[in-house]
């Protein structure tokens, strides 16, 4: 697989570790993971990077409010961020914690890049203005807004709602402000460089309202990586955390395998919250230091609780693993990529979770797939019938399931459209349940036993491929389907769907079992 398939790299945004993970960053893991899982299936060779962002003084806060030396906390908060992954059954190559060795070797070397390649774009001087700790971000008065914190203490708020406070220290400064020209060109030439286009327009309208210079390091705090050169100063958060993109393929190697092969990245995955530290200071981090720009930053959505925003104070923040427990991994990894819409917020309720996922897991997708086997299982000897001559309906679902499902899929699934991507699958599903119910092959069991036999094998075939392509959202649920149907495991990427690898007559089955149980509404509402 993947020999005449370009590399895809793609990576999740790093994830800070002051507090546990909640659905908002499970649902970026998960987006990010589809779009991987896809790749592969497609024939790609595929490199995905995920991991912990852990310096600065957010971090360096919430491990003295806890009384843990920063490291010790980060070892324990990372842990649960790994976690996380598994149980989200994430199919990343490589997590990076910024506090690694490699990491330190990797920020340092691209400041020697900057100051080498353009030795005027570092200087020192005195940063005097606004921080955000909780953004780890430097902001205009102009941006500030007067209001009222969690706390309910009056303060200067960042345009995320933070309170920000007033620091004058010693500073390296990049010279942002040189790049407002280059930046523009570049979009100009890269019209799909940032999605959804709104953001791209939002970022647009700030690069063109003129940049200022950037604070690149910090002296009153030395929870990061230190400034090479200068130890007095720990390098800003940020320009640490970017360089994690290319830390992960062996930067400063770049001669090495993995960064030929795969930089630059395919695809940046984050959240509308950190657009401009992606498509503004690490583009000009990265023309500074003379390496490649990425390809695209894809900015997704919020997810929202009951339309509310998570937070803490409200008490609605909800751990995945309440999720998996109460609806099972794939259940909630097909709701989370069905109901939120491309760059969309997406909004969360148990309500619409049960529907969604009993109309069309349990009795769409997974009633399909219970009623075929189980007829096979029971009237052909446990084995996948001979199909006898083919009829026109029956022609038309194989044909829709062979040579008109994976193109326009794929092209769904290439713009991080999944909610279409399966709507796009789930019209298949529905005509294959169509399909059982006019055929009503537990009728021709008397009638005429030919005539279901290859009612059945059409049936199990279809499921065959559906089983193929759903493989990306729901990996444990589509891997049994294929089990049940005693497909090789190398036989399960896309170049398997077409007539040429049809399901062999006369593999015996064993007895199904149930792959998406319906939820029973009022327990689950309880
Ligand atoms: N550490 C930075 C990212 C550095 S990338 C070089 C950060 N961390 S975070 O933990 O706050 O957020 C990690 C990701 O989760 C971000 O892309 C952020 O947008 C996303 N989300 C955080 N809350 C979210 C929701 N409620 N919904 C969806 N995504 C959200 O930012």
């Amino acid at each position: 697989m993947g020999a005449n398939k370009q590399p895809f790299y793609i990576t999740t945004a790093i994830s800070y570790v002051n507090g546990s993970p909640h659905l908002g960053h499970a649902y970026e893991q998960i987006l990010t993971d589809v779009m991987a899982r896809f790749k592969r299936l497609d024939g790609h060779d595929v490199m995905f990077l995920t991991g912990t962002d852990e310096h600065g003084q957010k971090v360096a806060k919430t491990a003295e409010k806890n009384g843990m030396a920063p490291k010790d906390f980060c070892d324990q908060v990372a842990q649960e961020f790994i976690a996380m992954t598994d149980q989200l059954n994430i199919s990343n190559d490589d997590f990076i914690r910024t506090t690694e060795e490699r990491h330190y070797k990797a920020s340092q070397a691209i400041w020697n890049a900057i100051k080498e390649n353009n030795p005027d774009d570092i200087y020192l001087g005195k940063y005097e203005g606004w921080y955000s700790v909780r953004d780890e971000g430097y902001f205009a008065e102009s941006e500030l807004t007067e209001g009222v914190d969690a706390d309910g203490n009056k303060h200067k708020l960042a345009p995320s709602g933070a309170p920000v406070e007033w620091v004058e220290e010693e500073s390296y400064f990049f010279r942002l402000s040189a790049y407002t020209d280059k930046l523009l060109d570049f979009f100009a030439a890269n019209p799909d460089f940032i999605e959804p286009e709104s953001r791209r327009n939002e970022i647009i309208s700030f690069v063109k309202s003129g940049l200022q210079d950037i604070s690149i390091s910090r002296t009153n705090f030395t929870w990061g990586v230190p400034v090479p050169g200068d130890e007095r100063h720990v390098m800003y958060v940020w320009l640490d955390a970017l360089t994690n993109y290319i830390t992960g393929i062996g930067y400063p190697e770049t001669g090495g395998e993995a960064y030929k092969k795969f930089w630059p990245a395919d695809y940046h995955v984050i959240g509308k919250d950190i657009i401009r530290f992606h498509c503004i200071y690490w583009p000009a981090f990265l023309m500074a230091a003379n390496l490649q720009l990425p390809k695209k930053i894809f900015a997704h959505g919020f997810i929202n609780v009951d339309g509310a925003k998570m937070s803490k104070s409200v008490g609605n923040v909800i751990a995945p693993q309440d999720l998996i427990d109460t609806y099972g991994l794939d259940q909630t990894r097909y709701l989370l990529m069905r109901e939120v819409s491309h760059g969309n917020d997406g909004n969360f309720s148990h309500e619409h979770a049960i529907t969604r996922i009993n109309s069309d897991l349990a009795n769409g997708l997974g009633n399909l797939v219970q009623r075929t086997l189980s007829m096979i299982h029971k009237n052909c000897d446990a084995q996948i019938p001979s199909p006898n001559e083919l009829n026109d309906d029956d022609k038309k679902l194989l044909d829709h399931a062979h040579n008109r499902l994976v193109k326009p899929v794929i092209e769904e699934v290439d713009q991080m459209r999944f909610n279409r991507a399966l709507e796009n699958i789930w019209r298949l599903v529905n005509d294959a349940n169509a399909y059982v119910d006019a055929q009503a092959p537990w009728a021709l069991k008397k009638e005429d036993p030919e005539r279901m036999k290859t009612v059945l094998y059409v049936l199990a075939e279809t499921i065959r491929v559906l089983g193929i392509i759903t493989q990306a959202v729901t990996p444990s649920s589509s891997s049994k389907m294929l089990d049940q149907l005693k497909i090789d495991a190398d036989k399960r990427d896309f170049s398997f769907i077409n007539s040429e690898h049809q399901l062999q007559p006369e593999t015996a089955i064993d007895k199904p079992q149930g792959i998406f149980p319906r939820l029973d509404t009022a327990e689950k509402a309880a």
